[in-house]
């Protein structure tokens, strides 16, 4: 019998996840019940009950496999907060119940989000999201928000930006950012880290609308110590041409710490299912990316036959973004894999996706 409502869906797989990367199941899944909220006993059957921008089926989750240097996988979990009122999908209030509501049990450091959430609020917000969570599911799971900056519409979301990372002391780092941003960026994401504030990141995700691969390796070159042919190289294989990148947007990402000069950290993301047929050619590109970065391809085959047991052939989607991850704190290669909740993206015909 397949599992009825989404929470079971998800917490199934969750459960099979985590025997893959060692993690103790229970407080991932109490976690992920928690998040989804009203919408976990949904029924399938019945669709999403609001069209999530997390996952193309509007699934309200996506999971992640880091591969780290020195240590085995982290599985992560992106999800939204169950939505009360479909026509208000910015508004806070579910996400914020819930980082309160988990904020006793896991000791949450909530001060820097209070520091800048009047900037990413508004009565009437704008976009297809108010806040995701990232949980990042080792023995004592870590939380991330992500806030939108274009809650008030996409031509302010600079001055949002500016105006946030000015407050948490990352002003003249961003200065160094904004001068590399082209017209057709957009700012999507501005993610901080829950943890105590000394350690904590802030990343700002840029998504670089039909950037060509120089431009890729100039958004990357502004971050010191990071390599802007490495960032390519990962870009072209992961995308299996050297762009321009027009199918869906190349995405970079820059960690910021209070009081850094410049971004200390740098992530590339190639939205891998916009540029393959099907999920058999997205996952044989992840397994020799992962193997030309050091890592051992089978974890990846394991997570993904805890997700599902169709063959990968059969869709495209389930292998959504690959990305590498540059400088601090840990450098290596994510792949993030849709849960199908909902629906399977029927394959694209060969000969269409190489055009
Ligand atoms: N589904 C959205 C997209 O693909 C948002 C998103 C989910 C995303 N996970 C991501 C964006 C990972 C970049 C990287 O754009």
């Amino acid at each position: 019998m397949p599992p009825e409502s989404l929470v079971a869906h998800v917490a199934e797989q969750l459960v099979r996840l985590c025997r893959v990367t060692g993690t103790a199941p229970a407080e991932p899944v109490r976690l992920v019940a928690d998040v989804l909220g009203d919408a976990g006993p949904r029924a399938l059957a019945a669709g999403p009950g609001w069209p999530s921008d997390v996952a193309d089926d509007h699934s309200p989750v996506e999971f992640s496999v880091a591969f780290d240097r020195g240590g085995p996988p982290v599985l992560r979990l992106l999800a939204e907060a169950a939505v009360a009122d479909p026509a208000r999908v910015a508004d806070l209030t579910p996400a914020l119940a819930f980082l309160h509501r988990q904020s006793g049990r896991h000791k949450l450091c909530l001060s820097r989000l209070e520091q800048v959430r009047d900037l990413f609020t508004t009565e009437r917000p704008q976009g297809l999201f108010g806040m995701w969570h990232s949980l990042i599911l080792r023995d004592v799971p870590e939380f991330k928000v992500y806030l939108n900056p274009e809650i008030h519409g996409v031509a302010a979301s600079r001055q949002v930006v500016r105006e946030a990372l000015d407050r948490l002391g990352a002003g003249p780092a961003y200065r160094v950012v904004e001068r590399v941003l082209r017209p057709a960026d957009r700012l999507t994401f501005f993610a901080l880290d829950l943890e105590d504030a000394g350690t904590a990141r802030i990343k700002l995700y840029v998504a670089q609308h039909g950037a060509r691969l120089d431009e890729v390796a100039g958004a990357a070159a502004v971050v010191p110590g990071i390599d802007p042919a490495e960032v390519t190289a990962f870009c072209e294989l992961a995308a299996g041409s050297a762009g321009p990148y027009v199918r869906r947007p190349i995405l970079s990402s820059y960690t910021f710490t209070s009081g850094a000069a410049r971004p200390v950290g740098y992530s590339v993301y190639v939205p891998i299912r916009s540029y393959v047929a099907d999920d058999r050619e997205a996952y044989d590109r992840a397994c020799t990316l992962l193997a030309r970065h050091g890592f051992d391809p089978a974890g990846l085959a394991a997570a993904v036959a805890a997700l599902t047991r169709r063959p990968l052939e059969d869709g495209v989607g389930l292998l959504a973004h690959v990305s590498l991850r540059l400088g601090r704190p840990r450098p290596g290669v994510s792949v993030y894999l849709s849960s199908e909740a909902y629906r399977v993206s029927a394959p694209v015909p060969r000969r269409i996706a190489a055009q």
